[in-house]
């Protein structure tokens, strides 16, 4: 493809591998951020903010498609694609891809609430449009995991199953939406395996060295259940090849 690619979020987890993705294929990528940032990495950089709307209008003029990688992780996020979908609408822009989350109708807590209206503005944007819904990324257990182990006690979601993908595979089948058509509701992306979060917890603290008492949490409510349900799993979608054992070892070394 020939145009200008917009990517939200271009400095986060998954933004900066959608870059890079980009770039190595000669797509001409424009990033955007909050902050200023310097060039000589093949992106050009804009400053916006999606929530305050500064800067999205210029960002925008130009674009063919939008890869919406961008996160407040909180409701916020709903006036932030409001907004991306009112500018890209202007600007003409062909095709919106947006990053969703596996089993947010599945799972009734507030941020995932905002991820499902976040896709609805998507869908009835009038915009050619495309979804990828993922399952959790192997660096946010980690990060989970770094925050539980300064604790006095590692906290560990009671029954709650995950299935931890690799990011740059996410950001593979995203980029791939990329030059396409757009497809709707693209296959879901999940990591290879479904496993406990006390699994993943232990595996994070025989990698890291440490030893922690762990402290059972039962998330209360329809969430806690819907978490308890499975409800972020999708097993018939096990497509990505990326263990969680592979994150740590790029984390903390071969033990
Ligand atoms: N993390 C997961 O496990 C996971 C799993 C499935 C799907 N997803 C989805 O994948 C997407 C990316 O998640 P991530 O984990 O990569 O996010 P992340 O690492 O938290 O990065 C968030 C990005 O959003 C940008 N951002 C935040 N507030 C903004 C604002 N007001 N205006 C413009 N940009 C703003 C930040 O850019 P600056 O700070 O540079 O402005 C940053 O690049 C999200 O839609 C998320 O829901 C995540």
């Amino acid at each position: 493809m020939n145009g200008t690619v917009l990517v939200t979020g271009a400095t986060g987890t998954l933004g900066r591998e959608v870059v890079r993705l980009l770039v190595a294929r000669g797509v001409a990528v424009r990033g955007l951020s909050r902050r200023v940032r310097g060039g000589g990495d093949g992106v050009e950089w804009v400053v916006g903010d999606l929530v305050t709307g500064a800067g999205i209008a210029e960002a925008m003029a130009g674009v063919e498609v939008v890869v919406d990688c961008a996160t407040t992780q909180k409701k916020a996020d709903v006036a932030g694609v409001r907004t991306l979908v009112a500018r890209a609408r202007e600007a003409g822009v062909r095709h919106l891809v947006y990053v969703s989350i596996v089993g947010i109708d599945r799972v009734p807590i507030a941020y995932y609430g905002a991820k499902l209206a976040c896709e609805s503005v998507v869908r009835e944007s009038g915009l050619g449009w495309s979804v990828l819904r993922a399952t959790q990324f192997h660096d946010l257990l980690l990060r989970f995991f770094d925050a539980g182990v300064r604790l006095p006690v590692f906290p560990v979601l009671g029954g709650v199953r995950f299935q931890p993908v690799d990011v740059r595979e996410v950001a593979e089948a995203v980029a791939g939406l990329v030059g396409e058509e757009p497809v709707g509701f693209a296959p879901e992306v999940g990591g290879p395996q479904v496993r406990s979060y006390r699994e993943l917890a232990r595996a994070y603290l025989r990698a890291a060295g440490k030893r922690r008492v762990l402290l059972p949490l039962w998330i209360p409510g329809a969430g806690g259940r819907g978490l308890r349900g499975g409800g972020l799993l999708a097993p018939g979608r096990a497509v990505g090849r990326g263990t969680f054992e592979e994150a740590l070892e790029r984390r903390f070394g071969q033990r």
